[in-house]
């Protein structure tokens, strides 16, 4: 498989083309610094065999943020060397921090904005990632990704909505020049061996946003300075985001942070024709720096469809792979039947927006690392067999089954309908409502339970049904 193919990137090689996009754990302190949960995640990342694991967004300034890392004093170097050095020890991948500036929020609903910045604090900025990208060098990291996506300071200078009325705002040509100057400063701070991604949006999903008519400009104008990939992300903008009395505005809430992390009602690869475009692009100008793709990228088909179709470079899952970070290890043993599916209930999204550290829906309660396991055995049904029923009600299917067994405990269920996996459960429910069953359309479910190992039990019983028409009732 392509996807497991090896990617070089100046002197260092990817081993396989997936990524562990950035992934804000909420595992550290206020103080920023890193501590063994975080060491714990990001390890386990490593081990489960991705080729790039990003570590979350880090803030290269010194500024109020919650429980945030930081790479924004030679103070936090020691804590990262440990982390880089953790996940150099437990897997073959590289590791990039993510790096980010941010401006200021506040409970009141307050937020600054890009055009409130002095043009000394703006001609800041450029430093600031090169001394943080220095530090992630220090402290062993591989390289270093530029956070421009989201609702974050250069994403918002690339922005339409930049409203600057200075040499960094208005036209494209001005919105690029902070991030190409930060760019820049960042390669003139690491050398040329160290490899420089860059994430930024490919659509902003707002009114008045960028599409991919500018995004595809400016991964050529960035990819031109010297970016060795870039990771496109969507949306996770401020300009949309929902108003909580007393809560500092979240960027994921409105329709841009639904883009941002698709969930259930999003077709797989939401977002991949952001990734498909912007390499088309690249492309036709002679440039091959490498495009990483997101959103909704799951099964092993699809990703590997992406590259095979070259529409992407590189696969980054964050959610798949916080559900199972083995995905990539078991996948490439074959052993794709084995993996713990995301079913994106988006619960790790809300965690962050509420500063609880971001755990999966899937994992057993109150644990704060994904599961490991070396179980090969099954769960089983009970004797009678797993009793999948089905009834329609109130303009919905009911499911439900007898619980499975296995000596390590069943860790959840996976619920299919007409030969596609639409869902799945943790271990404490046996029953599951279909909301999106149509009359007129002839279903058939079944249930598979699975354990930590992600050990299949195999199929129940398939039970059909058809819900009556409204008309008729
Ligand atoms: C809890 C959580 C935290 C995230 N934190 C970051 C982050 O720090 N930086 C970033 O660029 N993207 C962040 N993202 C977005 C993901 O990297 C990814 O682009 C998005 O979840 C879509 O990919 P997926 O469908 O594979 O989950 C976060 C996503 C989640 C769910």
């Amino acid at each position: 498989m392509k996807l497991f193919s090896p990617l070089p990137l100046r002197s260092r090689t990817l081993p396989n083309r997936i990524v562990v996009p950035a992934m804000v754990t909420r595992l550290s302190g206020e103080d920023g610094c890193v501590n063994d949960g975080i060491r714990e995640r990001y390890a386990r990342f490593a081990k489960g065999g991705a080729g790039l694991v990003v570590v979350e967004a880090m803030a290269v300034h010194q500024a109020k943020s919650g429980p945030l890392l930081r790479i924004g004093g030679n103070e936090f170097v020691p804590g990262l060397r440990s982390l880089a050095q953790a996940m150099h020890d437990a897997g073959p991948g590289l590791a990039f921090p993510q790096i980010i500036h941010f401006l200021k929020i506040s409970r009141s609903g307050w937020r600054q904005k890009v055009s409130d910045l002095t043009i000394d604090e703006v001609r800041a900025i450029p430093g600031l990632y090169a001394a943080a990208a220095t530090r992630a060098l220090e402290a062993g990291f591989d390289g270093v990704e530029l956070h421009m996506a989201h609702a974050y300071t250069l994403s918002s200078f690339l922005s339409r909505l930049n409203s600057r009325r200075d040499e960094y705002g208005g036209s494209l040509e001005r919105r690029l020049r902070l991030p190409l100057e930060t760019v820049a400063a960042v390669r003139a701070a690491v050398g040329e061996a160290v490899p420089v991604g860059l994430r930024f949006d490919g659509e902003e999903c707002v009114k008045g946003g960028y599409t991919l008519e500018d995004s595809r400009v400016i991964a050529l104008r960035l990819a031109q300075a010297g970016v060795d990939y870039i990771s496109v992300s969507a949306g996770g903008k401020f300009e949309d985001a929902m108003p909580r009395e007393g809560q500092p505005l979240y960027p994921y809430t409105g329709y841009s942070g639904e883009r941002c992390m698709p969930g259930r009602t999003y077709q797989p690869a939401a977002n991949a024709y952001l990734a498909a475009g912007i390499r088309a692009f690249l492309r036709s100008y002679g440039v091959q720096t490498p495009v990483a793709a997101a959103g909704k990228i799951n099964t092993p088909d699809l990703a590997e469809s992406l590259l095979q179709r070259e529409e992407a470079d590189l696969i980054a899952m964050a959610r798949p792979l916080l559900a199972d970070p083995d995905w990539p290890r078991k996948v490439q043993a074959g052993r794709w039947g084995n993996v713990i599916r995301c079913c994106y209930a988006n619960v790790c999204k809300a965690k962050d927006e509420h500063f609880q550290t971001v755990t999966c829906f899937l994992w057993p309660k109150g644990a704060t690392q994904a599961p490991e396991s070396t179980d090969e055995a099954p769960p089983r049904w009970p004797k009678g067999g797993a009793v999948l029923s089905a009834q329609a009600a109130d303009g919905r299917i009911q499911l439900r089954w007898s619980p499975a067994e296995d000596p390590e405990g069943v860790y959840g269920y996976d619920i299919w309908r007409n030969g596609e996996r639409i869902d799945a459960v943790p271990s404490a429910v046996t029953m599951y409502h279909d909301g999106a069953a149509v009359s007129g359309i002839r279903y058939t479910y079944w249930v598979e339970a699975y354990d930590m190992g992600g050990n299949r039990s195999g199929a129940t019983n398939q039970v059909e049904i058809e819900l009556s028409s409204q008309l008729e009732a």
